[in-house]
């Protein structure tokens, strides 16, 4: 099975680049590290402890080489799984909030991305929900300045119930006339409704959507609208979002009918591959070989294409 799911050509949709820093690569950049030190911030028991600890991680990330470099590296473990194509989220919310300069850190990324000539690369930028609007605002703008260098998306991502999505109406309104498609997380610490006011602001995917399944209402506009869920099994056990892999809904949503893709979230942070998300599918929820190419040809089917980029409107 692990060769015929390394064999099949994937697509990452949900992937946040601080997220694949691996412990070796942040000693690298930070030799003074003790390592027990590291692997304790490599471990949460909940999703708060989480987001305190991708804030340790990215705090090390502070030139625009140290970008470049896990750029590299993670294409390099993506190509190795036979990842085709990938959307990587990039914390621009978390670099304004450092006071660093999000377009030298980007120039480093992009530059690391088209070395790459056998993956398709785009890029998100993420705001930080309980950074609140001015700062998601400024993030919309960084990435309208992008959408012609491979940004196609704006989201929002961070703590849902100390921000939630209808504060940011007007910020999705601005990206949205920029070309960006709109890809908050929602649905993944927060319920239904967070879900249901993401798609009236015009999400075109959800990031996570698994509380969804609280409400059959939802389950049946996400599959009557066609808006996938970007689902993440290993990330919602490690933050404890969901509380056992028994209970994770993605095979409920499935057969409902819900668009889902599979993806890592944060790879290095959740000890995970996009192969080992596809063997859990099959091993804890029977998705056969039929499903699993269903599941994967999604992630190129719900793929923004850098066309969304060139219809930008000034
Ligand atoms: N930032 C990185 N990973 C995240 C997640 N799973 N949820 C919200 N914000 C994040
Ligand atoms: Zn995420």
């Amino acid at each position: 099975m692990i060769e015929y799911l390394q064999a099949l050509p994937k697509a990452e949709l949900h992937l946040h680049l601080e997220g694949s820093v691996t412990p070796e690569t942040l000693q690298e950049l930070a030799p003074s590290l003790d390592r027990e030190e590291i692997l304790a911030h490599y471990r949460y028991a909940d999703f708060a402890g989480f987001l305190k600890s991708y804030g340790w991680v990215t705090s090390f990330l502070t030139e625009p080489c140290h970008y470049g470099i896990v750029t590299q590296r993670l294409l390099e473990h993506l190509a190795a799984q036979n990842v085709r194509s990938a959307e990587l989220n990039i914390s621009v919310g978390v670099m304004l909030w450092r006071q660093q300069d999000p377009a030298a850190m980007f120039d480093a990324i992009a530059a690391a991305a088209s070395a790459r000539k056998d993956m398709a690369v785009r890029f998100i930028f993420d705001a930080v929900r309980q950074f609140g609007v001015e700062a998601a605002q400024r993030v919309a703008e960084l990435a309208g300045a992008c959408a012609g260098r491979s940004v196609v998306g704006f989201g929002i991502g961070g703590d849902e119930a100390r921000g939630p999505a209808e504060w940011f109406r007007d910020v999705f309104v601005y990206a949205d006339k920029k070309g960006l498609k709109l890809v908050p997380h929602a649905g993944e610490s927060a319920g239904p409704e967070s879900i249901w006011q993401s798609i009236e602001l015009g999400a075109a995917r959800i990031g996570h959507g698994i509380r969804a399944i609280e409400d059959p209402l939802l389950v049946s506009y996400l599959r009557d609208h066609d808006i996938p869920l970007e689902i993440c099994i290993s990330s919602n056990l490690c933050t404890q979002v969901v509380r056992s892999m028994r209970e994770h809904p993605v095979r409920r949503l499935y057969d409902a009918g819900v668009p889902i893709t599979l993806n890592t979230d944060d790879p290095a942070m959740f000890h995970t591959t996009l192969v080992h998300e596809f063997e859990l599918a099959s091993r804890e929820f029977g998705f056969g070989r039929s499903h699993l190419e269903e599941i994967a040809s999604n992630g190129f089917r719900y793929a923004f294409t850098a066309a969304a980029a060139d219809r930008q409107t000034p």
